[in-house]
């Protein structure tokens, strides 16, 4: 078995997503209240308000992690509980939370992993330009250094930013995120400021002296031409350079790439207008590892439109989806571990994120079967296995998601969770057959 014995095997959440309790204990608006609040945002005008309702219920969801075997478990720090404000000034109650969260992981053997940003910004500091305002990384920075001053000794594994290019890409060039904005501009000087947000809290780490280890996520893309011709390859690294290198390679190998920012050029824009002296080698500020977030396969080919690529639609009537639509293709994700083992230094590699939507119904037992998730990972973790047989430094394995949760701008249809969330009848928790079965996976370190 090519899974190291000491193999992180975890589920993943993040903050808007599961706790609600949006104006408890002190906590600030963020901008997906702001979002989720504004009509037509989000499907059936769906909103963070409750969630899961975690944040009541956070010491039965640990105890239900134990049951599983977790032995990590990623979650997300809401910016706005500690400084509602966007500012300095620290939010004692809402630090308590994450306080007891970690105690009692701790507690029970499961490794916290702890993302410092996941989308919820303070609406206070969007106030000022969000991410667009080059404050916002020091704020970041600022925010970043508290926990890691109040929970560094606790938890070993930091996420400084989770998929940097959804954050930009959605919310400030297609609209479709918080804060919804539509500039192209714009999403170049966010994409920026968020990678030097990360390489800003990577220095905070360094000199607080906690030994612990720091990365980002990424969620990157295994890309494939629609037809074998020299067109379409050719907008296989147009897509390639737009979703995956214009990140890795500032973080890994301390440049943008060029053709990337010919093509923002021709489309009117400057990738590195916002770009200052210093600041790519604060980027590249040794990590200790990568978090990738992998779901599906992109098919790419050539195109007039926007960039010079498109992408295809689920391209192959021969692949299965997901009940979102999204393809299943496992060889994605080896391929993807193996090329960034290829092209780019050695790193440890973290799956941050990995899991399907289905659409799950509790059965006349009152169970929730769903084979297809169970089919999924297994096929997911064999694609894993076979990277780390050809030398990939994997390390962990964070499935999304822990529990059915809000998911974005589709709001609480899809499911996720290896838990079910009967969301009407009390927030009811009910283990689906997958999250038995990966209780299994975990006890067997990879059998299952
Ligand atoms: C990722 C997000 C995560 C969740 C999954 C399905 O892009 O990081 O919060 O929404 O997709």
């Amino acid at each position: 078995m090519p899974f190291p014995p000491d193999f992180l095997w975890g589920a993943a959440t993040s903050s808007y997503q599961i706790e609600g309790a949006v104006n408890e204990d002190g906590r600030g608006q963020s901008i997906w209240d702001t979002f989720s609040h504004t009509l037509g945002k989000v499907e059936h005008g769906d909103t963070g308000d409750v969630a899961d309702d975690h944040y009541h219920r956070w010491a039965d969801d640990v105890a239900l992690m134990a049951d599983l075997g977790l032995r990590a478990y990623r979650f997300s720090i809401a910016w706005p509980r500690l400084f509602p404000e966007g500012g300095t000034t620290l939010n004692e109650r809402g630090l308590a939370f994450y306080d007891r969260l970690v105690d009692r992981l701790l507690e029970r053997g499961i490794r916290p992993a702890a993302t410092l940003f996941h989308w919820d910004l303070p609406q206070a500091l969007q106030d000022r330009g969000g991410w667009v305002n080059r404050d916002t990384v020091e704020a970041f920075a600022h925010h970043a250094n508290t926990c890691f001053e109040k929970l560094g000794d606790r938890v070993p594994i930091w996420i400084t930013q989770n998929e940097p290019w959804v954050i930009a890409v959605l919310g400030y060039l297609r609209g479709i995120h918080a804060p919804g904005h539509e500039n192209l501009q714009e999403m170049l000087d966010v994409s920026h400021h968020l990678l030097l947000s990360h390489g800003r809290a990577v220095q905070a780490y360094r000199s607080s002296g906690r030994n612990g280890q720091i990365g980002i996520t990424l969620n990157l893309f295994a890309t494939y031409p629609k037809t074998d011709t020299d067109a379409d390859r050719a907008a296989v690294i147009g897509s390639d350079g737009y979703t995956n290198r214009r990140f890795l390679d500032p973080l890994f190998l301390g440049t943008y790439p060029d053709d990337t920012r010919a093509v923002f050029a021709a489309a009117g824009a400057d990738a590195l207008a916002a770009v200052r002296d210093g600041d790519l080698a604060t980027i590249a500020t040794p990590s200790d590892f990568l978090g990738v977030n992998y779901y599906n396969r992109r098919v790419v080919s050539a195109s007039d439109e926007e960039f010079g690529w498109k992408v295809e639609p689920a391209a192959d009537p021969g692949i299965n989806t997901s009940d979102l639509g999204w393809e299943i293709t496992p060889w994605g994700l080896y391929d993807l571990l193996t090329r960034l083992k290829r092209d780019y230094p050695p790193l440890p590699l973290y799956v941050t994120e990995n899991g399907i939507s289905l659409d799950d119904r509790i059965g006349p037992d009152g169970a929730v079967d769903d084979p297809r998730r169970i089919e999924y990972l297994r096929a997911h973790f064999e694609a894993t296995e076979r990277a780390i047989a050809d030398g990939v430094d994997l390390r962990g394995y964070f499935v999304w998601s822990l529990l059915d949760n809000f998911e974005w701008a589709m709001g609480y249809g899809p499911r996720f969770g290896l838990v079910y969330v009967d969301y009407a009848n009390d927030q009811r928790r009910i283990p689906k057959a997958s999250a038995h079965w990966y209780a299994d996976v975990i006890r067997s370190n990879g059998r299952g």
